[in-house]
Formats: structure tokens, sequence, C-alpha cells
């Protein structure tokens, strides 16, 4: 058809908008989640959904779940009470929508305890939001979606729309098939899958044109990536950390979260090689002790970690490492909790995540003899002692070292700027100039246990890393 240009009518009409409706997104659990709120968000706004902070007065609040321990599961059934005594004060008119992995793994549960809810829909049915809620509305009846499509979200959600800002995450792949004794993930996310590497090479470039300079990409097995590259060929995680570092003011780039046995000679040669790489690793052991590790199907020993994290520091002597780690998981005695303490110990991490084993129904560990509480609890607390004392050692051991450090905005008192270190520490610094997405050489001065100040450092010699 040929396109003839039509002339402009004497009185246009407005264009019609669809009326303003106030949305609040509330969001638990890991940064998956946080990327899939931001999305929901983007998707729904052409319908006329404005994000809101609170949920009074809102015509419709997600709530986007995590189901990884009890207490986070705990915490869905208690919000969703007081959203209740709201949508009863608001005569009804709130739609209340449960998304995420409580939605996945408890969808008739929620419907049976919480029958106000209007919406359960899992991890992999977001791009259906939109004809979900339209049914709930012509139905009046709740709606649950809890399907593992065969077509992929991300071919149907929109790229991030807004600017993301200076460090923003995207999602390069989803699922695991791991299948941990001790996990719901598998479960609630379903098979381990990757997005084109083209998509994501697209929704960077976007995002670095709206002023993105730092990039994490995620994935619940973030180091199993094998999307399809351009050129057919599956890519690997290296690869495409490879060609996102040639784009263009695109600084730094991150991955999360990776499992030992994904990690590749390619890719921790990516950490000497890709400049655009930081020397910062989060790499999930649970345990130092090799039954423990096979106990919970984890298909590494301790001493594969201790090689990847050596073969590291060897070629990345500002290498620094954090980790996430299960005490009291079904057979664990003292000796395997002191293995995991001397691990611990000689690995020396910049900061860890710790956690009681919480039973997850359906996982196998579940079912095994548990280990008392108390037991628990004693043997967390001398892991968390020990780890705190690491996190405040790596955090003044920076003190006097100059680094860079990328602004990302203002800070909260007048005259200071915000940044992040190659660590992701928050840094604050005196600056009469934004410096927003700009690297800078900070002299590190003090250390507080959240954050460390510091004074722009006008000289570069003492530079420890680029
Ligand atoms: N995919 C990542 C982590 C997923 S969940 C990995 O493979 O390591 C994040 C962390 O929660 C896990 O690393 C683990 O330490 C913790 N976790 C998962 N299930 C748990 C459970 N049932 N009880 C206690 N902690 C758990
Ligand atoms: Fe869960 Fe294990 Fe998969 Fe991580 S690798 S998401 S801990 S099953
Ligand atoms: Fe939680 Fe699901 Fe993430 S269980 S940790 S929100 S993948």
């Amino acid at each position: 058809m040929i396109a003839t240009p039509l002339p402009a009518p004497a009185d246009p009409l407005p264009a019609r908008k669809p009326p303003v409706r106030k949305l609040h997104v509330v969001t638990h659990g890991c940064q998956m989640n946080v990327y899939d709120s931001a999305r929901m968000a983007d998707l729904l706004a052409p319908l006329g959904y404005t994000p809101v902070d609170r949920p009074e007065g809102a015509d419709m609040v997600i709530m986007n779940t995590c189901h990884i321990r009890e207490r986070a599961e705990d915490k869905v059934f208690s919000a969703l009470g007081r959203l209740r005594v709201m949508k009863e004060e608001a005569g009804g008119a709130m739609m209340i929508a449960v998304t995420g992995c409580v939605a996945q793994a408890e969808g008739e549960v929620i419907l049976k305890r919480a029958p106000y809810v209007d919406l359960v829909v899992g991890p992999q049915a977001y791009h259906r939001l939109p004809e979900l809620i339209a049914q709930a509305h012509r139905t009046k009846n709740s709606v649950i979606d809890t399907d593992f499509p065969v077509e992929q979200k991300f071919d149907f959600l929109p790229d991030a729309a807004a600017p993301q800002g200076v460090i923003a995450n995207l999602t390069i792949q989803e699922g695991c098939d791991k299948f941990c004794s001790f996990c719901v993930v598998p479960y609630t996310r379903g098979a381990e899958s990757s997005r084109p590497a083209t998509a994501i090479l697209a929704e960077a470039r976007r995002m670095v044109a709206l002023g993105t300079r730092e990039i994490a990409l995620l994935g619940q097995n973030v180091n199993a990536y094998h999307g399809e590259g351009p050129d057919g060929a599956d890519w690997s995680l290296a690869r495409l950390l490879r060609e996102l570092a040639e784009i263009p003011g695109l600084l730094r780039l991150r991955y999360t979260t990776s499992h030992p046995s994904d990690m590749t000679a390619e890719l921790i040669e990516a950490h000497r090689d890709n400049p655009a790489l930081m020397p910062y690793l989060h790499l999930p052991v649970q345990s130092g002790s090799d039954k423990i590790l096979a106990a919970m199907n984890r298909k590494h020993k301790a001493d594969d970690f201790r090689r990847i994290v050596a073969r590291l520091r060897e070629i990345r002597p500002d290498m620094a490492f954090t980790s996430d780690f299960i005490v009291g998981h079904p057979g664990e005695t003292d000796a395997d909790f002191a293995a995991t303490m001397a691990l611990v110990r000689e690995t020396r991490f910049a900061l860890a995540y710790s956690f009681n084993y919480s039973p997850r129904p359906g996982t196998p560990a579940a079912g095994l003899p548990q280990i008392p509480a108390e037991v628990k609890d004693a043997r967390l607390y001398e892991l968390q002692a020990e780890l705190r004392r690491q996190q405040d050692e790596f955090n003044l051991a920076t003190v006097g070292i100059t680094t860079p450090v990328l602004f990302t905005g203002l800070g909260r008192h007048p005259g200071q700027i915000a940044g992040r270190s190659l660590y992701a520490q928050p840094v604050v610094v005196e600056s009469p100039q934004p410096l927003t997405g700009e690297i800078r050489q900070v002299k590190i001065t003090r250390a507080n246990p959240n954050s460390i100040i510091g004074t722009i450092s006008h000289s570069t010699k003492e530079t420890i890393a680029a």
C-alpha cells in the first residue's frame, strides 16, 4: 500500500487517554522480583496505571512475593490481612494481585485463605496481566494463572520504559534445573531458560541511552546462561559480557547469582580480560562440609569452591567475594558446621548472607529428620559473628586507598553526592558538582558499617584498579 500522508484534520480530536488509576507494587524476595515488578508497572502504564508509594487509595495493589523461607511466606499473609481492611474501607474498589513465588507455589491456598484476592499470577505469566485484570473485572471472580506457558514472558514484557538510573539490573536468565535439596526455586520459577543475546544487547543499549552506566545481569543461575546469539550459536555468559562491554557508555558489569559448578575457565578469565567486569563475585557455597554439600545436591565440593576463589584471586588480586550459607540442613553435625566455619575463616568474605535452614513444602530435605531450632540458632549466631567481623575488616581495609567510584546522584545531605565502589559499597563524598553517571578516583577516609566516606582525588597514582 502506498502511504499517502493524510491532511491533518482542521480540529483534531484529543487523543483518548485511559483513565488514571493508582498502582501500588510491593516487592519481596530477590532482585529478579525487583526487576519483574518494574516490568509489570511498565506493562500496565499504557492502561493508565500510575505508580504510587502507598497502598491507601490505590486502585490496584500488586504483592510480588517470595517463597524461599517460611518467614517470607508468613509476611505475605500478614500483609494481605492489612490490605483486606483497606479494600473494605474502599468499598471493594481495590484490586489485589498476588504475584511471584508464593503465587506460583501456593496459588490455591491463597485464594482459600484470602478470598478477597482478585488475581494470583505466577512469575511466568506476567505478560498476561492486562487480560487477567480485564477478566477479573468482567467476571467479578478471582482469577488464577500459574501455568508455565510455552511462550517466553520476556518476548512479551516491555523493556524498561523509563530511565532505570545509573545502576540498573537486567534479567538474562530465569529458572533453575539444579534442584538443591532445600530450595523451592526450581518449582516456583520453572526450568532454566536464557533470553536471546540480541534482545539483551538491545535492552542494554536502550538503558545506556537513558543514562545507565552499570548493569548487573540477573538470573537464578546466571552463569548457566546459554542464550542464542545473533550468529545462531549458543553464547556463554563470558561471551555476552564481552559484547556488552563494547557498548559505548556502559562502564561496569556485574552478574548474579552464580553456581560454583558453572564457573567455567572462560568466565573466570573474563575477570582478567574484560575491563568492564567488576572484581566482585557473589558465589553461594551454602556449606563447607562435603557430606552436607552432597546431601544438598549441590554437585560440587568445598575444594571446588576453594579452587575457584584461589584462581580468581591469582588472576585478579583485588577480587572480593560474597556468598550465601545455610546452617542446620538435615544431617548437619557439629563437625560439618566446623567445616563451614573453617571455609569461611580461610576465604575471607567481603559480605555474606546466612540463614537457618527452613523446610519448604515439596522439597526433598523437608521430609528428613530436622535439626532442633536451638542448635540452628547457636550455629547461625557463631557464623554471623564471624561474617560480620570479616565484613568490617573488608570495609576498614579500604580506608586510605584511592579507588574508582561511579556516581549515582545526590547524597542525603546538601553538598554530598553518592556513588558505588568496585565492590558495590555505597560511597559518599562532598562535591559541588553532581557527577551523575561519571567515575572519579576517590580517596577513602572513613568506613562506616553501611557506607564509606571519601574525598575526590586528583592524583591517579594510588589507584588500585581502573
Ligand atoms: N540461585 C542461588 C540462590 C537462590 S536463593 C543459588 O543457587 O545459590 C538465595 C539463598 O537463599 C540461597 O543461596 C540459600 O542460601 C538460601 N536458601 C534457599 N532455600 C533455603 C531454605 N529452604 N532455607 C534457608 N535458606 C535457603
Ligand atoms: Fe535453588 Fe540450588 Fe537452583 Fe540456587 S541452584 S536456585 S539454591 S535449586
Ligand atoms: Fe524468593 Fe522467588 Fe526470588 S522464592 S528469592 S522471589 S526466585
